[in-house]
């Protein structure tokens, strides 16, 4: 059993949690604690044994490790390593391996003895892998047992490879990799064909054996799982959950990967809340809403009283003030004028109603997010006359299929000819493309000219979507970012040239209403690089711009999900014409339809996932008590 919890704050929760402020502070914290445990054991003389986990989680931990033994001195002489898990089969050469991974972010960096570095064989033959693990078991015995073992968390709960299903006493074993786990990994592999389908993992038996435990977890995307670990019920369903019979486990968190724990969406179930916060208020009332299944205006006394609301029906009742507080306040954000009324009285209205006629500049950071995303909004604000211009931030250049490149070269050739001109130099350059496609390995980044072909097929599907949605030509950009240029999965870091590239759209432009992805729950992903080239141009614009003070910011959210209610600034309703005008506009996408090269773990495609989402927030809106409409598309004020 866990530690006792003494708090009411966090009754809910079965195991202690640490929450930081962002997964830097919390990295630097779990390393300074690896790096004492380490010294300690130096003093004594002794070896520490510690347990690693690879993914994207602890790359930060490691990094400050390797800082500390160059700056400080922290020699890994003393320590000896057992990592979790291993794709099977995998050569430890391959890029995607977890050998390569360790070395690439910690060993080959520190003084650690390299016999002492033990990682299980991917290499195996099947039938030596029991042996092997059994093996790896007596090894770790041998040692006394890990000292320190730092886990990840899959979205599935798993922790090592111990997928849904794994006993409590599992060993080091071969494991069937869960679906989810595959498509997780599939863009590290190039797709998740090439993802394999099983894993050698120690049990959650040997993790449970370790004398300290660290889970560590960063992001909104892992915030549902990481409630379903700490607050759940344990089941083999979700493996973490078997973490809160530990006497010795702590959950360290950044505030987004905390964000679903009750004490921080809830509050108000576990302690007095200072009810001034406007947010919360509004959180709490749709909340109970909501959880009740009634609409705002029919909120009753008794519901806040059972709710947990009762503080804030004493505090600002009587509660049918504070419902139709609420109720306005979810009224006002709704317009069909997302670009301003004009002539209205604009007080009550998510946007000004001057200038009247706006200019808008909507930032896509792949060339299909702005009709996925605001397709209707986009076709409102081009029907009311705004001068709109859409930007596209990167090529989108990785997410083309290899044969559609076949296609348009061939289309390419036949038209040269067609014309009476040489098509011998296309004919070459097409002939090296067929010969270099069969023997491409999974990820390995295409030549210039086939990178060039696939960013071009998305140029000329933006266009004809832009054009679609009423755009002359002259009002579409393509920036083509210098930073995701890389051909591969993983970018460069922001570098002047984005920023710059930036400010001179911005600055020709002088818009008054900016619209960007504003999708955080991806913490390394394109969109948020996108939003914060943005803000920092805006950062310097403002320093001597006057424009720039005139200047809204109004984050939208791509096609993997949407703003929580309570949070909506403006919302724009579609009627059932414009859903199916915004369809049409995101099936100029061509490249995209049917089975994108990254659909992420969602089997729809694009324009389903669009459409349910905002017929979603319009089915919220309705059962809140407002308006029924077909569909709406969300937005939220970024001030900056
Ligand atoms: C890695 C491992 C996995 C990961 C988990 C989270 O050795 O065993 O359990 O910790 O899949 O992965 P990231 O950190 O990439 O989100």
């Amino acid at each position: 059993m866990a530690r006792l919890n003494l708090l009411e704050e966090t009754r809910y929760e079965k195991l202690p949690v640490s929450v930081y402020g962002n997964q830097q502070e919390a990295s630097l914290a779990v390393a300074g604690r690896i790096a004492t445990l380490i010294r300690d054991k130096q003093s004594k003389g002794e070896q520490a044994v510690l347990g690693l986990a690879t993914g994207v989680t602890p790359i930060k931990v490691y990094a400050e490790l390797v800082r500390l033994h160059k700056e400080e001195g922290l020699s890994f002489k003393n320590v000896t390593t057992f990592n979790l898990d291993e794709y099977f089969p995998m050569k430890p050469d391959a890029a995607q391996s977890y050998v390569t991974f360790m070395y690439e972010n910690l060993f080959s960096h520190i003084d650690i003895d390299k016999a002492n570095v033990h990682i299980p064989d991917g290499t195996l033959d099947k039938d030596e892998v029991a042996a092997f693990c059994l093996e790896y078991e007596r090894q770790i015995e041998e040692l006394g047992g890990l000292d320190f073992q730092l886990l990840g968390i899959g979205r599935t709960g798993h922790i090592g490879f111990n997928e849904p299903g794994s006993a409590p006493n599992s060993g080091t074993r071969l494991v069937t990799l869960d679906d989810l786990t595959r498509s997780d990994a599939a863009r590290d592999f190039g797709g998740k064909a090439n993802v394999p389908t099983k894993a050698i993992t120690m049990g959650i038996g040997t993790i449970f054996k370790a004398r300290e435990i660290i889970l560590m977890a960063w992001s909104a995307k892992k915030a549902p799982i990481v409630k379903k670990a700490v607050e759940g019920e344990i089941s083999g369903e979700v493996p973490a959950t078997y973490l809160q019979l530990s006497d010795n486990v702590e959950f360290v968190l950044d505030e987004d990967a905390a964000s679903e724990l009750t004490r921080f969406d809830t509050p108000w179930l576990v302690k007095d809340c200072s009810w001034d916060d406007n947010i919360l208020k509004k959180k709490a009332v749709i909340w109970l809403a909501d959880t009740i299944g009634k609409p705002v205006l029919k909120l009753t006394e008794e519901d806040y009283n059972n709710h947990g609301m009762a503080q804030l029906a004493v505090e600002q009742g009587p509660v049918y003030n504070i419902n139709i507080d609420i109720f306005n306040q979810i009224q006002h954000t709704i317009t069909g004028w997302p670009g301003g009324k004009p002539d209205a009285d604009d007080s009550q209205r998510p946007e000004r109603a001057l200038p009247a006629k706006k200019r808008s500049i909507i930032f896509s950071p792949h060339p299909d997010d702005d009709v996925i995303s605001m397709g209707g909004t986009f076709i409102r604000l081009v029907d009311q006359g705004h001068d709109v211009h859409v930007a596209y931030q990167t090529s989108g250049n990785t997410a083309v299929w290899d044969d559609d490149v076949l296609r348009y070269m061939e289309f390419a050739i036949d038209f040269t000819n067609s014309i009476g001109e040489d098509s011998g130099h296309l004919a070459k350059l097409y002939e090296e493309m067929r010969a270099f496609f069969p023997q491409k390995q999974p990820n390995q980044i295409d030549t210039r000219e086939i990178r060039n072909v696939k960013g071009f097929i998305r140029k000329t599907e933006a266009i004809s979507g832009a054009r679609y949605a009423g755009l002359p030509d002259s009002n579409i950009h393509f920036m083509a970012l210098p930073f995701y240029e890389t051909g591969k999965t993983k970018k460069n870091t922001v570098g002047e040239e984005d920023i710059q590239l930036t400010i001179d759209l911005l600055q020709k432009i002088k818009p008054q209403q900016i619209f960007a992805a504003g999708d955080f729950a991806d913490p390394n992903g394109t969109h948020l690089v996108c939003f914060n080239i943005i803000l920092a141009a805006l950062a310097r614009l403002k320093e001597t711009e006057e424009w720039v003070k005139d200047c809204w910011l109004w984050m939208y959210r791509g096609a993997w999900h949407e703003f929580p209610t309570h949070e909506i600034e403006m919302a724009v309703p579609l009627s059932p014409q414009e859903v199916i005008r915004k369809r049409n506009a995101i099936f100029k996408h061509q490249s995209q339809k049917d089975r994108p090269v990254f659909p992420g773990d969602d089997a729809r495609e694009f324009w389903v996932r669009a459409e349910d989402r905002t017929s979603e927030t319009a089915k919220k809106y309705d059962q809140l008590g407002l308006a029924e409409y077909e569909a709406i598309e969300a937005f939220v004020r970024y001030r900056f």
